[in-house]
């Protein structure tokens, strides 16, 4: 078994097990330098190929909010009948060169390996390891019809953010990550405010609205920021769909919840997305949280990528 039968038996299970994938293709290696080594463990008629990429992002990048500052990726390969063996010692030969290259019990430093959510294989590994499932990227086709969910919320009302919601729409965004943050995902940063003010500033002054606040009998508590294209071009990578919508944040403060505010926003959402002509809406959650996960769920998502994390990347 070489490099092309991995990739190429990867690709064919990809294909049966979620035809929401995209076609899985062979590693990209050429940059197999010592920024980005490839490893390979072939035992029988099994075998693991992996890429292992550093990703550094600065603390004044939005970025910096949901992810560790410095990231080593893995991106993997597998087949054969005992691909959970192998990809087991793939691991560790990735973790000798983790050794090499981490700072030791540095918080800003994760190993991740996003697997295909329906390809379950190396889970137990990756567990093994010391890796913790820890965000989804979640899919809604467009004609999936959400769970009955709440009586429709009498007193809601949605309209687009303006100018004066500055401050109410920063104090939500903050108080998502504050609580995202408990799942490991999302990093609770000195610069949080400050890129969140950016942001809903160039939300507010867009012609097309992206930004939309809930209000609850005239009190501004819930929040909701979405993607079409072009600014959701970046998702299409990540689905075997064509018109792509993104959800970036749907947050309802913590005195309003369980009340029908959030299914209203998302009812909201997949209007703006259906009258868009979205085929998929994908959206990130961490698995942990007890409310988002779910929540969307029932909103009809489901899993597509699962992002499993160690953080730090070595201990
Ligand atoms: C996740 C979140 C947005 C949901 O918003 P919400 O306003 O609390 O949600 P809703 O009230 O519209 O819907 C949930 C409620 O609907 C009701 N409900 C759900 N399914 C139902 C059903 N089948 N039949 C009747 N009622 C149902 C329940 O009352 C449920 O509340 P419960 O789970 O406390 O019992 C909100 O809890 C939140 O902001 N959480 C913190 C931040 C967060 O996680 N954001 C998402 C990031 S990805």
């Amino acid at each position: 078994m070489n490099t092309a039968d991995i990739a190429s038996e990867h690709a064919a299970r990809l294909a049966a097990a979620d035809p929401l994938l995209p076609l899985s293709e062979a590693l990209d290696d050429a940059g197999s330098t010592g920024d980005a080594p490839v490893f390979e463990v072939v035992k029988g008629d099994s075998g693991a190929s992996g890429v292992s990429a550093r990703t550094e992002v600065a603390p004044k990048l939005s970025d910096s909010l949901w992810r560790a500052l410095v990231e080593h990726r893995l991106t993997v390969r597998l087949a054969g009948s005992q691909s959970g063996e192998v990809f087991a010692d793939l691991l560790t030969r990735w973790d000798e060169h983790l050794a090499k290259v981490a700072a030791p019990g540095d918080w800003d430093t994760a190993a991740v390996v996003i697997r295909p959510s329906r390809d379950p294989i190396g889970s137990a590994e990756l567990l093994r390891h010391g890796f913790a499932p820890v965000r989804v990227l979640a899919v809604r086709p467009a004609d999936r019809l959400a769970a009955p969910g709440p009586a429709a919320e009498p007193g809601v009302r949605i309209r687009p953010a303006e100018q004066a919601d500055l401050d109410t729409a920063v104090g939500l965004h903050t108080e998502l990550l504050r609580y995202d943050a408990e799942f490991g995902g999302a990093t609770l940063r000195e610069s949080a405010r400050e890129l969140f003010a950016a942001d809903v500033a160039k939300q507010i002054a867009s012609s097309s609205p992206a930004l939309w606040i809930a209000e609850l009998y005239g009190q501004p508590l819930g929040l909701l920021q979405i993607q079409v294209p072009p600014d959701s071009g970046w998702a299409r990578q990540y689905v075997r769909a064509q018109r792509v919508g993104y959800l970036s944040s749907l947050h309802v403060a913590e005195a309003a919840r369980s009340s029908g505010v959030g299914s209203a926003l998302a009812a909201h959402a997949h209007q703006l997305f259906d009258e868009a002509g979205m085929e998929v809406v994908l959206l990130h959650h961490a698995l942990a949280n007890p409310r988002s996960t779910p929540f969307w769920y029932s909103q009809g998502y489901r899993p597509l990528w699962t992002h499993w994390q160690r953080r730090p990347a070595i201990r």
